[in-house]
């Protein structure tokens, strides 16, 4: 199937998780490409989406929002499958708090979403400016201080995992048109 994965990043990190991703689906067959949602002008041709954005504040960044604005109605009936990386899901219960308020319903209610889960991402205080900074200090949302989350906590077995839920989800939707 033509694939677009599509995503959404403020530090790089999710890109690579998107490439990783997106690897997984082509090594399987599938016709992918992976791109920066922001740079996206075009959705025509693809049977398929994978959509993935970090978290800040509490919410998708605005680029990804965006884009399922721009193309809800060419997405809206095609499979599609959501990822989000954060910090949050490190913590205890953090999956079903981030199914609950990072996932805007509203807006996934429009698509036709078929997989859906939060990965562990990569937080590098080293590399945050004085604005995010700010934004860490006073709006992240989480119980733990995200000082103690300073690291890579990709975990690439899971997001390999992942992957491989979408293809087979992939699998079941082809042989339904059959
Ligand atoms: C300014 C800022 C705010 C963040 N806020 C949250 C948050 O509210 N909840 C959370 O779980 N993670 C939060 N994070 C962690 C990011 O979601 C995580 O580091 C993500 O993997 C970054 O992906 P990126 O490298 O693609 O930007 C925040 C990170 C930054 C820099």
């Amino acid at each position: 199937m033509k694939v677009l994965v599509a995503y959404a990043t403020a530090h790089g990190s999710t890109g690579d998780v998107a490439r990783r991703i997106g690897s997984i689906l082509q090594q399987n067959g599938h016709d992918v490409t992976v791109r920066e949602a922001q740079y996206i002008t075009d959705v025509n041709g693809y049977e398929a989406f994978v959509l993935g954005t970090a978290i800040e504040s509490g919410v998708w960044l605005p680029a990804l929002t965006e884009f399922v604005m721009r193309f809800e109605g060419q997405i809206k009936d095609k499979p599609t499958y959501v990822w989000v990386n954060c910090i949050r899901v490190m913590e205890e219960y953090g999956m079903s708090h981030i199914m609950e308020y990072y996932m805007p319903k509203e807006l996934l209610a429009k698509l036709n979403v078929r997989g859906i889960t939060a990965l562990a991402g990569k937080l590098d205080l080293g590399s945050v400016d004085w604005t995010e900074r700010w934004t860490l200090s006073t709006r992240y949302d989480g119980h733990a201080w995200p000082t103690n989350f300073d690291g890579d906590f990709r975990d690439w077995d899971k997001i390999f995992d992942w992957g491989i839920s979408v293809i087979k989800d992939l699998q079941a939707v082809k042989l339904q048109q059959i």
